[in-house]
């Protein structure tokens, strides 16, 4: 239920680290606000958001909204070129819930902490439910990087960023000397 044409889309500023919009919980929406235009349009723009800067996900507030809203999608990404890919997903009002104890670590990057990158342990499998832009619920399972990308918008839709759950900083990085160092090491 796109109601903008492509053309109207816009690029919006993504908030960096510090702003205190990225610490804060983000809040529900009801049925009503997320048909509203200004929501449909508020989602459109961060999708055009999220593919502009090569990200494979963007929370509401990484767009200075503090809103229960994501997006995700993971294609032929430059940023993440070795990734199995993820169509593009809207998750409004998510509830995610680990399955199994099972924890995997890997590198993870966040357009709101740019140039850098370091590894995250996170759940390998997690059940969603949440609705999709229209309303409709959904309720499906995520796997290994699938899952990761959606702990990792989970937790900016509750304030958190992903040097939150790192062990320690041994790994954290900038990119350059991440592809020089560690990308075949
Ligand atoms: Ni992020």
């Amino acid at each position: 239920m796109s109601v903008v044409p492509k053309s109207a889309m816009a690029i919006l500023k993504v908030s960096r680290l510090g702003h205190p919009v990225l610490r804060r919980v983000t809040q529900p929406l009801s049925l009503e606000q997320l048909r509203s235009a200004p929501t449909q349009r508020l989602i459109d723009d961060m999708i055009e958001t999220m593919k502009e800067y090569d990200g494979v996900g963007l929370a509401a507030d990484q767009v200075h909204e503090s809103q229960q809203i994501a997006v995700l999608e993971v294609a032929d990404n430059p940023r993440y070129p070795d990734k199995p890919k993820v169509p593009l997903t809207v998750l409004v009002n998510p509830r995610v819930t680990p399955l199994g104890e099972e924890i995997e670590e890997d590198w993870e990057g966040c357009l709101s902490i740019p140039d850098l990158r370091g590894r995250v342990p996170r759940y390998k499998s997690v059940r969603i439910q949440a609705w999709d832009r229209d309303g409709k619920e959904m309720d499906f399972v995520a796997k290994d990087f699938h899952a990761r990308v959606i702990q990792h918008e989970w937790d900016h839709l509750n304030g958190k960023v992903y040097l939150d759950r790192m062990r320690d900083f041994s790994t954290l990085g900038f990119l350059q000397e991440f592809a020089r160092y560690w990308l075949n090491a």
